[in-house]
């Protein structure tokens, strides 16, 4: 229920909470289905060398998948973001906080963030903020977290259908390449569930972005969490906007020589993750699958659900022939259905991806 006491924007937080773990409940269909490898009977891999290390925002990860911004700016999320952070710490995951924005605003609301470095000091830890704040501003946040890397969120669909949302985009470019330029922490530009498309990637990368996480459609919609946070206006009819994650993966497939494309949103499990970086992904982000194990069934659970995870992966490197989880990205993909329509549409040569040649493993 509303707490008609708080701040609207630490009650916005708590309604966005609500609402993304009630989605989780319920089942989608998946673009990533449309996304198959093509078996070969013969590889040279080594179970016991398998790698799984990346590279990207400046730093090497252990592991090929993070925890993606979500929760802080109310006393209701702080607890989130401890057994989030726990898990981080406990399994090597690197960690976004949600949006600092709240912190700058109500300064007694910082603990909610700080929180994630005092419970995993070592961590790689991603400071979140919007990108119509002040240079000044995403140094505090950075400084707030003694992050690692700052995210700059691109939200325009939400920022349209939520009630109280900002109307006015025009500073976003600008105030992008000054904390590029300024920062001396990598600045990682993502969206939000909607996909970016080539044209905005090409467009960030002239800002000087480095690194961009392209967060598609398939999982969190906050479409639909504005949507039912709003007492006039149905914009139910917008519940399908955006490009989903294969989508946007596609999109930056010819500039991932360029940029490092990091992918997110409607992740639900490891084999989404191996076809992501297949398609080209540094690593893969996921926030509503893991809010809702650790919702449902504690920080343990959340522990085993990424060791099980990290088998599985390596299971899978085993089966497509990739000594390194980077090969992946040599492997043949077919892509059917309404996810090649797109492709073909946008001119996105599907062939040549189902018939690149493999890295020698
Ligand atoms: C409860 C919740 C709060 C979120 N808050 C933020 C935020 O503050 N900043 C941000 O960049 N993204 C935020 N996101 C978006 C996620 O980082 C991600 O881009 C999106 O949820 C798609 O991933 P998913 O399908 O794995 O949830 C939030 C997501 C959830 C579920």
């Amino acid at each position: 229920m509303t707490d008609k006491a708080l701040p609207i924007d630490q009650q916005r937080k708590n309604d966005h909470v609500k609402s993304a773990l009630a989605q989780q409940e319920i089942a989608k269909n998946s673009d990533f289905d449309e996304v198959r490898f093509v078996h070969q009977s013969l590889n040279t891999v080594d179970f016991a060398n398998i790698s799984l290390e990346t590279h990207w925002a400046g730093a090497t990860h252990a592991l090929p998948f993070y925890i993606n911004g979500m929760t802080g700016g109310s006393q209701q999320t702080k607890q989130y973001n401890q057994a989030l952070a726990i898990l981080a710490r406990e399994t090597g995951l690197p960690m976004a906080s949600g949006s600092i924005s709240a912190a700058l605003k109500h300064p007694d609301m910082a603990d909610t963030f700080t929180i994630i470095r005092q419970e995993n000091p070592q961590g790689f830890v991603m400071a979140n903020l919007g990108a119509h704040h002040s240079l000044e501003n995403a140094q505090k946040a950075v400084d707030l977290l003694q992050a690692d890397a700052l995210q700059i969120h691109l939200n325009i669909p939400q920022e349209v259908v939520m009630p109280e949302g900002d109307r006015d985009y025009s500073m976003w470019a600008e105030q992008i390449a000054e904390m590029v330029d300024k920062l001396d922490v990598p600045v990682i530009v993502k969206e939000t569930g909607f996909g970016m498309a080539r044209e905005t990637i090409e467009e960030l990368m002239n800002l000087g972005v480095k690194t961009i996480d392209v967060s598609g459609r398939g999982g969190t919609n906050f479409i639909q969490i504005e949507n039912e946070r709003r007492d006039h206006l149905d914009f139910s009819f917008l519940a399908d906007w955006g490009q989903s994650t294969p989508e946007a993966l596609l999109e930056s497939i010819c500039l991932q020589d360029q940029v490092e494309v990091l992918a997110s949103g409607g992740i639900q499990n490891p084999y989404d993750i191996v076809k992501a970086i297949s398609l080209g992904a540094k690593a893969v982000g996921l926030s509503g699958k893991f809010l809702h194990v650790i919702d449902s069934q504690g920080i343990d659970a959340g522990i085993k659900l990424v060791e099980d995870w990290i088998q599985f992966i390596r299971h899978m490197l085993l089966l497509t022939g990739c000594q390194h989880i980077t090969d992946l990205k040599h492997q043949p993909l077919v892509i059917s259905g309404q996810l090649a329509e797109w492709a073909y549409q946008r001119g996105i040569n599907t062939q040549a991806l189902a018939n690149r040649k493999q890295a020698s493993s």
